[in-house]
């Protein structure tokens, strides 16, 4: 048993012959081709990703007109939400598609539409038609009836959507609203 323990121990290691040439060569070829196709792959995977990511600030915002009814559908002075199609809605983005304004007809064929969100933080405001003033329920927002701040922490008016009139139709432009 203890002739067994010093025989392995005093086994010498094997020490490989040392590498020709022509090895070494094959060995940074393969390194580098290693390196390469990782970084061929890797580009290959996370480039689509990051253009995915990135497009949209490249990209023009879309922009469409939508029809909100007749022009007799609005009494003069009043002011009522309205409810359209983004301009670009994805076949799958459901009731998500839809925006919303405050509208309100100021002439025979002039009408001013609001955004329903805040400047604030976005928060939905709401016309008081008897306090004549948007307010909104978040943080006491409070616009007056031209949109301008009165109150609270908003940092400047309410962001207005243009507005036309086409063949007795009242249009929207339907475009992203700036929070900020
Ligand atoms: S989100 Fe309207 S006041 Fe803050």
């Amino acid at each position: 048993m203890t002739q067994k323990s010093d025989s392995a121990a005093h086994v010498a290691p094997v020490e490989s012959p040392p590498a020709t040439a022509a090895e070494l060569a094959r060995r940074q070829f393969l390194g580098k081709m290693s390196l390469t196709l990782g970084v061929v792959g890797g580009a290959a995977i996370s480039v689509p990703g990051v253009g995915f990511v990135l497009a949209p600030l490249f990209r023009d915002a879309p922009q469409a007109w939508r029809s909100l009814g007749k022009i007799d559908a609005f009494a003069l002075g009043a002011t009522v939400n309205v409810v359209f199609l983004d301009a670009s809605p994805l076949p799958w983005a459901g009731v998500t598609a839809k925006s919303a304004a405050w509208l309100r007809r100021t002439g025979d064929e002039e009408f001013v539409a609001f955004s329903v969100n805040c400047a604030h933080l976005g928060c939905p405001v709401r016309w008081m038609a008897d306090a004549d003033l948007f307010m909104c329920p978040c943080h006491g927002g409070v616009y007056y009836a031209d949109g301008r701040g009165a109150a609270g922490p908003p940092p400047h008016p309410l962001r207005q959507y243009p507005v036309r009139v086409r063949n007795g139709e009242v249009e929207i432009s339907a475009e992203p609203i700036p929070l900020k």
